[in-house]
């Protein structure tokens, strides 16, 4: 695997590997790499001829009291789990690189980034857009993979990419690629590792209480009760009150009052000590 920390080297080593035409499929990170990411590098390998990486913890998108400073870095370890993936290329520019003096553009997706995630963490999809639209055009791969975990970032790559008439990849190119699970259900993320043993024992609540609500939902249970009772679960098992727990439009994320024919997901966002977990699963609708 070819690690390139340059633009030039990057360049360099994007145009060798497209010779006789390989297809590149691309996998945006912030590092400490698990399982979760391990999926979508196989995804990708699985639909593209070549697997470029990147590991930037992106500055942009982390508010004042966030967790920038503490976010885990492991570039030694990620490298190894990469190359042993069959990565082709590992993008790993430092902050100079991506925001050299004089950096002044921002990439705001309006809409779908405002609500949710949105509201509680001001200016972080404004981060998370701009820095993909940047490694979007040094990459310039033919299909890009992220994580249904990150269901709005998501929805917001995607509006920004249909928006910006993107061809590498073309909006339609950018895969989500379903949440990887521990084994009692937590969805996998770097922050997980916060956790101490008795929080990372009660965190396993969300996936299960999540799980259940939309299995309520779908056989026909009141949604306003529902979330409400999910949200009281969460509490009850040691979170602080959630953020969101909220039905929602799968294309849109416009907020339901019930479920109709169209694709429907459960979102909750919730802190249980001081480490903020989100999770979301599809719903679906009643046939007839
Ligand atoms: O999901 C992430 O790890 C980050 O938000 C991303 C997409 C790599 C942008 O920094």
């Amino acid at each position: 695997m070819q690690i390139a920390s340059t633009l030039d080297v990057l360049r360099k080593a994007l145009a060798a590997l497209q010779e006789g035409g390989a297809t590149i499929g691309f996998v945006p990170t912030m590092g400490a790499l698990h399982e979760g990411h391990l999926a979508l590098v196989r995804r990708a390998r699985e639909s593209c001829d070549r697997v470029v990486v990147s590991i930037f913890v992106n500055p942009a998108q982390f508010g004042p009291n966030e967790d920038l400073a503490a976010y885990p870095r492991q570039l030694a370890e990620d490298t190894a789990m990469l190359e042993a993936e069959g990565v082709a290329l590992l993008w790993a520019p430092a902050v100079e690189v991506m925001y050299p003096a004089g950096f002044a553009t921002v990439i705001s997706v309006k809409g779908v980034s405002e609500g949710l995630c949105g509201a509680a963490r001001p200016g972080h999809f404004d981060g998370v857009a701009t820095v993909v639209a940047k490694l979007f055009h040094q990459v310039r791969p033919d299909m890009a993979f992220f994580g249904e975990k990150d269901y709005q970032q998501l929805a917001v790559i995607r509006t920004m990419a249909r928006d910006l008439d993107l061809a590498r990849p073309h909006a339609d190119a950018i895969i989500g690629v379903p949440t990887v699970r521990e084994a009692d259900g937590l969805a996998m993320s770097s922050r997980n590792r916060y956790l101490s043993p008795g929080q990372r024992a009660a965190a396993a609540t969300l996936p299960a209480a999540l799980g259940e609500g939309v299995a309520a939902i779908e056989a026909g249970e009141p949604v306003r009760e529902t979330l409400a009772a999910l949200g009281g679960r969460l509490v009850a098992a040691g979170f602080e009150a959630p953020d969101y727990v909220t039905l929602v439009d799968a294309a849109s994320l416009a907020p339901l009052d019930a479920l109709g024919d169209a694709p429907a997901r459960v979102l909750v966002a919730a802190r249980i000590g001081g480490t903020r977990l989100i999770d979301n699963m599809a719903v679906n609708a009643r046939p007839g």
